[in-house]
């Protein structure tokens, strides 16, 4: 079998996304409180045999700004969502965002072990250390400096994956004859006592079917590149333009080979803004009419709050240049500088782009075309695979789902059916 495609899917608990006009959308639907809702997206991802979901977070309002003007923002917690979307579908893969930076691991561990024995192995971790001031601060904390952001979620993870492997097979037992219960001989305790975090004791939910959650990873930076070549499964990242992808990718799969993986075990997702109409100026139309209702007053002040420097200062009609930033995430401020340079933009038209795609491909045009731009990025080593996010909700999903799959699938890039049951065996087809 060829190279396959992977493709999940970028959502947020609530009414906004990577896109900031898609809510305002004529046929977006902001019924983000009602269960059904969800539910119905699921199984729309799933019949497009999407590898999975997952819904991207952030624990506080980036600024005054973004909450009154409807920048991103989660105004559910994705937790009880996941679990929702899980009873409706079979196969597909569930993301959850949880970052490492204000809970303890025994606390993440449990409910996401939780809510993968109860999906059939289907969870997704996406393990963020947060890069916002004000997310910390909803905790009574500041944020740590980078490296320690890091230092901790490397402590944090080391711990769940040590509760996540405590449990041997055939550990329970529940045999109502003998009354044996658990096989305490096939239970490991765990021990350890790091800079940021300790655990000691016996984890206690039993391993899913997958035994533990499929691990994402999207730090950017050296430290987070390192990290993410070392535990992650699936990367999310965000590149510009197709030189940007290959540059990015064949330094992660460098990175996976130094930390002693496969390079194959770490599949590279870029972030694309499909945008498909029956013409290529239907297509282009559109593109123009969503990307026309992102509200100016947005695009400063939420760049500014995702690379953690205040962008008022510098002067909107040059380009920006590099500004060391101990918050924020780089992986941003990388695509920043990347389609600066490519475009010669200036800080407000950089500003504008952010707001629509984050500066990451829009790809736009027939399916045809929108399935060539893509097999384009996959076919050169851009990338393993598409972070898919949506102008329209759930308009998006369904016209990619209805029109551009059966194409790649046709091209035999992309799987006509799940390989198997868990979230781990999808991706790895
Ligand atoms: C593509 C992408 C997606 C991200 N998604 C989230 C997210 O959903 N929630 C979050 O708190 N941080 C998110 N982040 C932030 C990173 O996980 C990381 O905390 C931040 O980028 C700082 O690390 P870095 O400097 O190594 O990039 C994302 C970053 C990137 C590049």
């Amino acid at each position: 079998m060829s190279r396959q495609m992977k493709f999940v899917a970028f959502l947020m608990a609530g009414p906004t996304s990577h896109h900031h006009a898609m809510w305002r959308h004529p046929q977006t639907e902001n019924r983000f409180l009602d269960p059904v809702f969800w539910e119905s997206l699921a199984r729309t991802l799933e019949a497009g045999k999407f590898d999975g979901f997952f819904f991207a977070d952030v624990l506080s309002f980036y600024n005054e700004t973004t909450m009154a003007r409807g920048g991103q923002m989660s105004l559910l917690d994705p937790i009880p969502l996941v679990a929702i979307m899980a009873r409706a579908t079979s196969h597909i893969g569930l993301g959850v965002t949880i970052s490492t930076s204000f809970q303890e691991p025994y606390a993440i561990a449990r409910v996401l072990s939780s809510l993968d024995v109860l999906s059939g192995g289907r969870i997704a971790w996406n393990v963020v250390t947060s890069a916002i001031d004000r997310e910390a601060q909803l905790f009574g904390e500041a944020l740590l400096p980078r490296s320690e952001r890091y230092d901790r979620a490397e402590e944090v993870l080391k711990v769940c994956l040590d509760f996540w492997t405590g449990w041997a097979d055939g550990a329970l037992f529940l045999d109502k004859e003998s009354g044996d219960f658990i096989d305490e001989a096939k239970m490991r305790r765990t021990d350890i006592t790091g800079k940021y975090v300790a655990a000691k004791g016996v984890f206690t939910v039993p391993p899913s079917i997958q035994r533990h959650p499929v691990i994402m990873q999207a730090g950017s930076s050296p430290r987070g590149r390192d990290f993410a070549a070392s535990y992650a499964e699936l990367v999310f990242t965000l590149q510009h333009s197709l030189p940007d992808m290959q540059a990015f990718y064949g330094d992660m799969k460098d990175r996976a080979d130094k930390a002693g993986r496969s390079p194959d075990d770490c599949a590279i997702l870029v972030s694309v803004d499909p945008i498909i109409g029956e013409t290529e100026s239907i297509a282009r139309e559109k593109q123009a009419y969503i990307n026309d209702l992102v509200d100016p007053r947005l695009a400063i002040p939420f760049m500014s709050a995702h690379i953690g420097v205040d962008l008022s200062q510098y002067p909107l009609d040059r380009p920006i240049n590099d500004i060391p930033a101990e918050a924020g995430s780089r992986g941003s401020f990388d695509v920043i500088l990347q389609a600066t340079k490519a475009s010669n933009l200036t800080l407000r038209e950089a500003a504008k782009h952010f707001a629509t795609s984050e500066l990451c491909p829009q790809v736009v045009g027939t399916p045809e075309s929108v399935a060539d731009q893509l097999q384009e990025f996959f076919d050169n080593k851009g990338c393993d695979g598409f972070i898919v996010t949506a102008t329209e909700m759930p308009g998006s999903f369904e016209a990619f789902t209805r029109s551009v799959v059966p194409i790649l699938q046709k091209r035999g890039v992309f799987r006509k059916k799940y390989p198997g049951s868990t979230l781990r065996e999808t991706i790895q087809m």
